[in-house]
């Protein structure tokens, strides 16, 4: 029986039990405590921003970030397409309406020049959009600059959702930390994990306290029970801190590792023909979250899905690219921009296992079944 390869599954470093066992033994196991302040702001510290908040998912950290900077029913709101659903649900759970922007080739994040033609137009009808939400996808930061310009020249508040690329870089600083508000994840896929939980950053000290506010339920200050604003139940518990603090000490060795999973995969499948991987922007460096390529069939032989099912026949899990929100039946009455980028990209994406804890043998099993694939395709008979 062939051990299964997953996608990317935790990975615990020394310390979190001992944070954990530090929580028990202190019997703060609630949605406070030291670990959480600790987290907080070690996080801070980890991605050089002000303040944060920790949250129980980085859905609940959007939906904070955009509650905060004011999205209201009706309002519409810009977001990059080529992402998870998570990115735009909270857009909805605000009534507001997402407008769906392409991704440009080269990052395979929001494309700039798109952008600024929408933010024209929008302007010209006087309709500008109450915010625009950034994606910095698998592990790669979106070129930031133009987006910030843009944003700061129509007045619009820029949300940044990092869930995928804590530990990225842009032009030396982390990407998160340069719009009004950033979000990170720490699902168990992600590149540290807490189980579950987000994180939600800003300069700004009051969004932040105020996102603390809503995040427990909005109660006044009074000593009994009294709430003059809806709030939620999003805070991040102090046991799930502890392993948060526990993740971080070793962020920079994961990021390394999945760096490493890539390098292995692009050594031994980029000159395959039709084999493209996922380029790496000049701008900063990508943590590689998610080893992702794309298969061209004609060229490679069979295409994305044949891939994905030959390993999983063999126990190996991968998927398709993110399928562009756009075409989602959920969003099938939303505005977009553009859009065949990121319908390439889910057409012939695909991404590897790439967790942090893969062994080496791992990576050639993957690549074995792949180079096996090739072999046996006719495109490659033919050559021969
Ligand atoms: C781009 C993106 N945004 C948001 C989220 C939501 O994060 P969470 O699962 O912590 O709610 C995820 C991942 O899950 C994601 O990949």
């Amino acid at each position: 029986m062939l051990k299964p390869i997953l996608l990317s599954t935790p990975h615990m470093g020394d310390r979190e039990l001992e944070f954990i066992q530090e929580a028990f033994t202190t019997n703060w196991i609630a949605p406070v405590g030291p670990h959480v302040d600790a987290f907080e702001q070690e996080f801070c510290q980890a991605v050089g921003a002000e303040h944060a908040a920790a949250v129980s998912s980085g859905t609940a950290a959007l939906h904070l970030a955009l509650r905060l900077i004011g999205v209201s029913p009706g309002d519409d709101v810009f977001c990059s397409t080529l992402t998870f659903v998570a990115t735009a649900n909270p857009i909805v759970y605000l009534g507001a309406n997402p407008v769906f922007i392409d991704s440009d080739r080269t990052s395979w994040n929001m494309d700039p020049d798109l952008l600024e033609a929408a933010l024209q137009q929008r302007d010209r009808q006087g309709k500008l959009p109450k915010a625009v939400v950034l994606v910095h996808l698998y592990g790669q930061s979106a070129d930031l600059d133009p987006i910030l310009q843009l944003c700061r020249h129509y007045d619009i508040p820029l949300v940044e959702d990092a869930a995928e690329s804590l530990g990225a870089t842009y032009k030396g600083r982390s990407p998160g930390t340069f719009g009004q508000v950033g979000i990170y994840s720490f699902n168990g896929n992600k590149i540290i994990t807490t189980s579950g939980g987000g994180m939600l950053v800003s300069d700004d000290p009051a969004l932040v306290s105020q996102a603390r506010f809503l995040a427990t339920q909005a109660r006044d200050p009074a000593p009994h029970y009294q709430h003059s604003q809806i709030g939620y139940n999003y805070r991040l518990s102090n046991v799930l801190s502890g392993i948060g603090r526990g993740q971080l000490q070793v962020l920079n060795d994961r990021v390394a590792a999945r760096r490493r999973n890539f390098e292995f995969y692009h050594q031994a499948l980029g000159d395959l023909p039709g084999i493209t991987f996922m380029p790496e922007a000049d701008y900063g460096q990508s943590t590689r979250w998610l080893t992702c390529l794309t298969i061209q069939p004609d060229r490679f032989g069979c295409d994305r899905e044949q891939v994905r099912l030959m390993l999983a026949e063999q126990q190996i899990e991968s998927r398709p690219v993110w399928k562009p929100l756009h075409l989602q039946p959920i969003f099938a009455n939303c505005e977009s921009r553009g859009g065949e980028v990121a319908e390439a990209l889910f057409k012939q994406g695909l991404c590897l296992p790439s967790g942090s804890n893969l062994q080496e043998a791992d990576l050639h099993r993957v690549v074995q079944a792949i180079i096996r694939l090739y072999d046996r395709t006719g495109v490659n008979q033919l050559r021969v």
